[in-house]
């Protein structure tokens, strides 16, 4: 049978990099182009306990359908959090539990777009929120990222470009890909921005407690006194993420559509791992956990930088970011990052080229994203010595 797939599915299609993740995985390949954490991170010990405790001392809890949500204890120990940490959270607001970032992002979105609305993202953006954008049929429109955050007056021109802007998607902390951070003062006039235009906020912050020196600029969501931003947390990075717990910050209007919308997405994220959750934070060292992320990335990350400092040539830029798993480096313009990688994978060398993050998959993109959180030391310097042969070799 041939199949006629939704209008909706056809926006998404494959990329180059799944050529890139089908080897990623493969150990004689060194990767720098994943977005996972460390399993060193994973307190994977801790988590068996807390997981044998629940079944077996309280297997209907952990084992019945629960609320939409999410479970109650779970969703005030994380309102505390976001209190205590962000000063996160008004009267007006509320939180869901939601299986991943990603699904608060798509459920947003689901409650949000209309067909041929426009989100703005940054470019370049998460492909995972690219593509759920897509697949709503929204029409994306980029706005450049620099090394302080988006461009403010670029933004506002798209913004007088376009009639239907409903969301503006900023991950303005450790950016995935580019490694930046917005400042206080961008942020706060993206919001001023957003709240005169009537638009929407997504702040997507899975990376933000991952800080290198300790240092955080305040939250989007911080002075959101009006209930225009969506805050969208995430465990992935400072837990594990396969256990699949995320949560969204908004209005109670916003949040309460989003609750309906999961219903009928799956019904609610798995008891088991969201009572791991809640019984970690309450009982375990989770700001331990984070800081032991934290000084391991800022290694590793210290480690990468020294390695392209000495291998990589002159004409190649490169991020170095306080915070986070990425580096984006930017080759002359002219250049396609596609073509290093090619040479690379030849060497059993994988990272991710730049035009994945972008609107316009197809355009040529003479930047390329690498990770460092999963290699060991030896493997990323290795890595970064092949990479910079390559670029040597294709630049000169
Ligand atoms: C910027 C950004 N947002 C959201 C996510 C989704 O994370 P999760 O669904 O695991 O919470 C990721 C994952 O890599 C990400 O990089």
């Amino acid at each position: 049978m041939n199949i006629t797939f939704s209008e909706k599915m056809s926006k998404i299609k494959g990329s180059a990099i799944r050529e890139i993740f089908k080897v990623a995985g493969d150990p004689s390949y060194i990767s720098l182009a994943g977005g996972n954490p460390s399993p060193d991170t994973f307190p994977n010990v801790e988590l068996s306990k807390i997981a044998e405790k629940y079944l077996a001392e309280n297997p209907v809890l952990s084992l019945q359908y629960g609320v939409t949500e999410g479970y109650m204890p779970l969703r005030e120990a994380v309102k505390n959090r976001l209190r205590n940490r962000e000063n996160i959270g008004t009267e007006n607001d509320d939180l869901i539990i939601v299986s991943g970032g990603q699904q608060g992002i798509e459920l947003c979105s689901k409650c949000l777009l209309n067909e041929g609305d426009v989100v703005i993202v940054e470019e370049p953006s998460f492909i995972g929120a690219l593509n759920c954008f897509r697949s709503f049929n929204a029409k994306l429109v980029g706005v450049s990222v620099e090394e302080d955050g988006m461009n403010i007056e670029e933004l506002e021109s798209k913004i007088a470009e376009n009639d239907n802007v409903k969301i503006i998607y900023t991950i303005p902390t450790f950016q995935n890909p580019s490694g930046n951070t917005m400042s206080l003062e961008k942020r706060k006039k993206l919001y001023e921005v957003a709240l005169k235009n009537n638009i929407i906020i997504i702040e997507d912050n899975p990376y933000g407690e991952l800080t290198f020196d300790g240092e955080k600029v305040p939250t989007i969501k911080s002075f959101d006194t009006e209930g225009i931003v969506l805050y969208a947390g995430s465990f992935s990075k400072v837990l594990a993420p396969g256990m699949r717990i995320g949560f969204c910050m908004g209005c109670k209007e916003l949040i309460g559509k989003m609750v309906v919308a999961k219903q009928v997405s799956d019904v609610h994220t798995p008891m088991i791992t969201q009572l791991m959750a809640y019984e970690f934070i309450e009982n375990f060292d989770l700001d331990g956990n984070i800081e032991k992320a934290r000084m391991l990335y800022a290694h590793k990350c210290d480690v990468m930088i020294k390695a392209m400092d000495k291998h990589f040539p002159d004409t190649v830029k490169y991020t170095k970011p306080k915070g986070g798993i990425f580096i984006w480096c930017t080759l002359p313009e002219g250049f396609d990052s596609i073509d290093v990688s090619k040479e690379c994978m030849k060497e059993k060398v994988v990272f991710v080229p730049g035009s994945t993050f972008m609107v316009d998959m197809e355009k040529p993109c003479n930047s390329f994203r690498l990770n460092y959180s999963t290699m060991d030391d030896e493997r990323i310097e290795k890595g970064i010595e092949i990479l910079g042969k390559v670029l040597t070799k294709l630049t000169k």
